[in-house]
């Protein structure tokens, strides 16, 4: 089916949805939880911070998940745990993702997640980092299915909350499906409330197109569950696409999303039938701002260096996007990140 012409890619969106299209956006669930809007935004390590999942929830995300966070490390004190933990009112609902392989201590850090106010515990059966592999984490369970199911029942067992899985397609592209549909069907088997499914394999990493076409098959498989998929939505149209031409729930936005936290109400527009809202330099800049100073509570000192990554991606929406790109790189502090606003942002 790849490239086929039921799956709309980025290499055809002129025949991707266009204003003046309708698309029906329908709430899912994820356990106890409605969502209304049914593009969320995906989990990044290094970007999903308080900061940034409080400003796509303000341009009307409505769920959202914490970047991965290593089991051990919500078990100890320490700085990165303070960091990785922040939570706030308007940041619900949204889920602790976790990271680990050892089901004991995942449940333990399920209660952390609890104890902290997290509205569901999704745990990553994905990362592709070497990291990661080498000490049998994330994509890794993709090699023990079993272990991965003994996670998911420990988690279940431990705490009262919704309980979701980031999966891969499979650890090699050589390899067969078996381990998906092993850990899915345990996975719902043991109450998982959702599956998300990234459509690549862990070998791929984040190279090659995503296999849409087995998202679709996941869903037809388990029509009745929540299905979440992710891989190549890179605009608002790709969003809407994955949603017809996969079926699945929801759809998760990763790289497409990261610099323009509008896209949910571009989603929500092109939907609607509108032209996606754009926001002019000045609403821009205002964001900008307003993102630098949040993130000094998270920070610290380190903002700046932080922020350059934001600036990066934001300046991809700006006209002269190469001319703010390097002028965001040369940050090294809130009165620099400012004068970047200042001299770009004024319309
Ligand atoms: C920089 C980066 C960090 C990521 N961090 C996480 C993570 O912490 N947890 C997770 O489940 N997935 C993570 N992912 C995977 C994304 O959530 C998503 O599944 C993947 O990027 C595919 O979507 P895309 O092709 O639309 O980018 C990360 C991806 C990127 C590029």
């Amino acid at each position: 089916m790849e490239g086929g012409t039921h799956f709309r890619r980025r290499k055809n969106r002129a025949n991707g949805y266009t204003p003046c299209m309708t698309f029906p956006l329908r709430p899912f669930q994820i356990g106890p939880l409605r969502i209304e809007l049914p593009v969320v935004p995906a989990p990044l390590a290094g970007y999903s911070d308080l900061s940034y999942r409080l400003l796509c929830r303000r341009l009307g995300a409505g769920y959202c998940t914490t970047e991965m966070m290593l089991d051990k490390c919500l078990l100890v004190g320490g700085k990165l745990r303070k960091r990785l933990i922040q939570t706030h009112q308007e940041d619900h609902p949204t889920a602790g993702q976790l990271i680990g392989n050892d089901p004991l201590v995942m449940a333990a850090a399920a209660g952390v997640i609890r104890e902290v106010g997290f509205n569901a515990v999704d745990i990553n059966f994905a990362c592709p980092v070497h990291k990661a592999l080498s000490r049998k984490r994330g994509g890794y369970l993709l090699k023990q299915p079993e272990l991965a199911l003994e996670i998911i029942r420990a988690i279940r067992a431990s705490v009262d909350l919704p309980v979701t899985v980031k999966l891969r397609h499979k650890f090699r592209n050589s390899d067969d499906d078996e381990a998906f549909w092993r850990i899915a069907e345990g996975a719902f088997d043991a109450g998982a409330a959702a599956i998300c499914v990234h459509a690549r394999s862990v070998e791929s990493k984040y190279a090659g197109a995503a296999q849409w076409e087995f998202i679709a098959s996941v869903k037809r498989r388990f029509p009745g569950r929540t299905i979440i998929g992710s891989g190549d939505v890179m605009s608002p149209a790709d969003a809407l696409a994955m949603l017809e031409n996969t079926g699945v729930d929801a759809v998760a936005v990763a790289r497409g999303g990261l610099g323009n936290p509008w896209f949910f109400r571009q989603v929500a527009d092109l939907a609607a039938g509108r032209t996606p809202y754009q926001p002019g330099l000045s609403e821009q800049r205002e964001l900008m701002a307003w993102h630098f100073s949040h993130a000094e509570g998270l920070y610290g000192n380190r903002t700046a260096k932080i922020m350059r990554k934001f600036g990066i991606k934001y300046a991809r929406m700006h006209p002269n996007p190469g001319k703010v790109r390097s002028a965001f790189i040369a940050v090294r502090s809130g009165e620099e990140w400012n004068s970047v606003l200042q001299q770009f942002y004024t319309e």
